[in-house]
């Protein structure tokens, strides 16, 4: 598929896409939200996929935030429309049946940092900056920022963000548990994709279970949640992936998973 405002690629097992609009430092508008769920759709579908990771083309922006210019003169009921359909694709990213990695290369602001967070887990590079600056522009969160955030670090850090609008560089984006890695600019796609290809190696039934468990037990209490990780954990052992994965440890060998 020919995509006007993100690019795909693969390596082996592992997608990469970039959102792609450097004039806009990768700006989020209507078309490209799109195109971001369209891709995610496909790489949802392909076996052969077991890991993606998300970035920003260029080294100065992840994602700069939903585009300014095009929010300027919104209706309300466009405004709520644009909102949700930012809410949809973060919400299908959050639930894909495979991990997604944020390799946060520079500005995740606004939408962008939304975006980040609707991933599984982030890696910034020493230049990364994440901020919530709505409220610098009159508005507020609206791709799912006000909730993410302070389930993501705390209430209180997620309020702070979201009502002074401060930007924070990535070790103090570190700090405060919104990401699990800082490394140098150059080595940002090398280390995600070291960690893509270690996850990728694993049973993938394994893995998509264990995100559906975190997801789903992240919104309800724990007895509930506890009752969701015991009927996946039985049900994986109708998998030829258990059997792989078991077997081949007494038979001290590396186990070949299929992802079934
Ligand atoms: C549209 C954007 C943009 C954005 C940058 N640009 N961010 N266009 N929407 N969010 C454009 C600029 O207008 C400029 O275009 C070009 O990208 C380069 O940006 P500069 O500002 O010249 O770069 P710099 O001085 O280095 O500053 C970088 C920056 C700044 C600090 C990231 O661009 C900035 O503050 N951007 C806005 C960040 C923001 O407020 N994000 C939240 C948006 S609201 P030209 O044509 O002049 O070269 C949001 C709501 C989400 O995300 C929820 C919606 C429902």
């Amino acid at each position: 598929m020919a995509w006007n405002n993100i690019l795909v690629e693969f390596d082996n097992e592992i997608a990469m896409v970039s959102i792609n609009r450097p004039k806009a430092l990768n700006a989020l508008d209507n078309e490209t939200l799109t195109e971001l769920s369209d891709a995610m759709a496909e790489l949802a579908a392909n076996q052969g996929v077991r890991a993606i990771i998300l970035t920003g083309a260029g080294d100065k922006a992840f994602v700069a935030g939903a585009d300014i210019a095009y929010m300027l003169s919104l209706t309300p009921v466009q405004a709520k429309e644009f909102s949700r359909h930012g809410q949809y694709v973060f919400s299908q990213i959050e639930d894909m049946p495979k991990p997604v990695i944020a390799a946060v290369n520079g500005f995740a602001l606004g939408g962008g940092c939304e975006l980040s967070m609707a991933c599984d887990i982030r890696i910034a590079s020493e230049k990364a900056k994440f901020g919530q600056p709505e409220v610098s522009l009159g508005i507020m969160a609206g791709f799912g920022g006000t909730q993410r955030l302070a389930r993501l670090v705390n209430p209180g850090i997620a309020k702070e963000m979201l009502f002074t609008g401060d930007i924070y560089d990535a070790q103090a984006a570190l700090r405060i548990g919104l990401v699990s890695k800082v490394v140098p600019a150059g080595e940002l796609l090398d280390e995600c994709k070291k960690i893509a290809k270690r996850i990728a190696a694993m049973g993938p039934v394994g893995v998509r279970f264990t995100k559906e468990a975190i997801n789903q037990g992240l919104n309800m209490d724990q007895e509930k949640a506890f009752n969701i990780e015991a009927d996946l954990f039985g049900v994986i052992f109708s998998t030829a992936d258990q059997t792989e994965g078991m077997s081949a440890f007494l038979e001290k060998r590396k186990a070949g998973f299929k992802g079934e």
